[in-house]
């Protein structure tokens, strides 16, 4: 896997003595966002409670958690579209909202439909965002909307068409080209890949990678493991409104200690054998098919017998790395 560094390890590395670990450089450099005893109370649900959370620069960070976890509650909050109960937020070392205006101009967010008119044209939505822009001079303007449009994949075509008429997929690009249109210290981004084909969610991944070589630090929501699991440095897990976990991603997965990943033949009913070790205590989910128990607290042994016992067809088991699903699942369901 070839996930990127954090800027921060980059500028630290030549400097630092050689075991300097990425959690150490997180600490010297001022972390992009910051939370302090954040708590959100909509009427009667806490979304949020007692949240202190870092965004480390240079990060990409994802931010993960179940449905109703408080993740967009989270970034609204970072943002400034809404204010906490209790707590302090810090968006670029500026004391939000209060500072927002110092802030924002220098983050780009997907968050909520950004207001774009329906009867205008994707590129005429762009261009109101574009001369809203403290950053970009009025001459800039069309070079600038001309690049984004470019970089989200929305030709000349669908760039002029009416946004009434614009599929999901499209409206979650035209929204991300409004990000690009100027460099950003920040880029947030809640859930970017909903709606999109697979190709759609790759150009979301390489424009990702692209605003991080930039120098950019990402924050973004997702409900896909997998994508996080590549496209991120750091993770946050969200539970009814809890930080169960926050760290690099490599050390988080490094401290869970191995799992054993098992096939069993063709036809089994892999349902009921995961459930033969969930009721002995075993943490296990399925991946691809495949059998996985986390190793926490028994051997490989333990878990092959009681597979065998039940008459389930093992027919391979390795030992692998605890994958993020696995402590996704253990966390989140903990809380439960
Ligand atoms: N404006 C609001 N008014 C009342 N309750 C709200 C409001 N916004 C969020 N909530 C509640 O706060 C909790 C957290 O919601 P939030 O939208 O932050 O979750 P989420 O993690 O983003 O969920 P999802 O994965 O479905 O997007 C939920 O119980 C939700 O119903
Ligand atoms: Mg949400």
């Amino acid at each position: 896997m070839n996930r990127p560094e954090p800027a921060g390890s980059t500028v630290f590395a030549g400097a630092g003595p050689p075991t300097q670990s990425p959690r150490d450089m997180d600490d010297l450099v001022p972390p992009a966002a910051s939370v302090r005893g954040l708590r959100k109370v909509f009427r009667r649900t806490v979304a949020l409670d007692s949240v202190d959370l870092d965004l480390p620069t240079g990060s990409i960070l994802g931010l993960l958690g179940p449905n109703g976890s408080g993740k967009t509650t989270m970034l609204r909050l970072l943002l400034g579209l809404s204010r906490p109960t209790e707590g302090s937020v810090r968006l670029l070392g500026e004391p939000m909202p209060q500072r927002s205006s110092a802030a924002l101009p220098h983050v780009g967010a997907l968050v909520e439909g950004p207001g774009f008119h329906r009867h205008l044209s994707g590129r005429a939505n762009l261009t109101r965002c574009a001369d809203a822009e403290p950053l970009l001079c009025t001459p800039e303007v069309p070079g600038a909307v001309r690049e984004a449009l470019h970089r989200v994949g929305l030709d000349d075509s669908a760039a002029d068409r009416r946004y009434g008429g614009y599929s999901l997929g499209m409206r979650q690009r035209l929204a991300l080209a409004a990000v690009l249109l100027v460099p950003r210290r920040l880029v947030v981004l809640d859930e970017p890949t909903n709606g999109l084909d697979p190709a759609g969610t790759r150009d979301v991944r390489r424009i990702i990678g692209e605003l991080h070589r930039a120098g950019a630090t990402v924050l973004l929501s997702s409900h896909l493991l997998t994508e996080v699991e590549e496209t991120c440095t750091h993770v946050a897990i969200l539970a009814e409104g809890s930080v169960m976990a926050t760290g690099g991603l490599d050390a988080l997965l490094e401290s869970e200690g191995p799992a054993l990943a098992i096939d069993v033949r063709d036809g089994t009913d892999r349902t009921a054998a995961l459930t033969v070790l969930r009721s002995a205590g075993i943490l296990g989910y399925l991946d691809h098919g495949r059998l996985v128990a986390g190793l926490a607290d028994t051997t490989p042994d333990e878990v092959l017998r009681l597979l065998v016992h039940a008459g389930v067809p093992v027919t391979e088991a390795h030992r692998r790395r605890t994958g993020l699903e696995e402590l996704f699942v253990r966390l989140t369901e903990e809380s439960t």
